[in-house]
């Protein structure tokens, strides 16, 4: 597949957007500086918070999982069976629980992610969702793939 061409000038903090790239849903999320700031009070709750595992391109190898500490890139495909994980940025939501920060919760069986697309533990996926290779073109174009 072809890479895929971005505008990513118009997301707006908190906002996350969904593009295609080789037939799979990629997530865009420019995240607010408290979701960047809460992220690593995750850590010892995830399963990989380091992301030592591989599942993501060399340069996301860091606590926020990516290039630019605002925007979250990732494959938007649940690591357990491939459902598509629900975005729920929203602060300790009743079905979530009191410590929840935001992040993505999978429908199917009741996997989650944070902000960083990485999976907590005593939940079936078993590994972070994948970051796609992708790259920064100017301030407002991404390229993924
Ligand atoms: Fe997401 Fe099973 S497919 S929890």
């Amino acid at each position: 597949g072809a890479p895929v061409e971005v505008d990513i000038g118009k997301i707006e903090a908190g906002q996350k957007i969904n593009v295609e790239w080789r037939g799979k849903p990629v997530w865009v999320l420019s995240r607010t500086p408290e979701q960047i700031k809460n992220l690593p009070k995750n850590d010892p709750k995830l399963v990989d918070p380091k992301s030592e595992v591989d599942q993501q391109p060399k340069y996301c190898q860091n606590e926020n999982r990516s290039i630019k500490p605002q925007f979250l890139v990732a494959v938007g495909i649940c690591t357990h069976l491939g459902c598509s994980p629900t975005f729920r940025p929203d602060l300790a939501p009743a079905d979530l629980g009191p410590e929840w920060l935001g992040g993505f919760y999978c429908p199917c069986h009741g996997s989650k992610f944070d902000l960083a697309a990485r999976v907590f533990k005593g939940v079936p996926a078993p590994k972070n969702l994948e970051i796609p290779p992708h790259k920064y073109l100017s301030d407002s174009r991404l390229l993924i793939g």
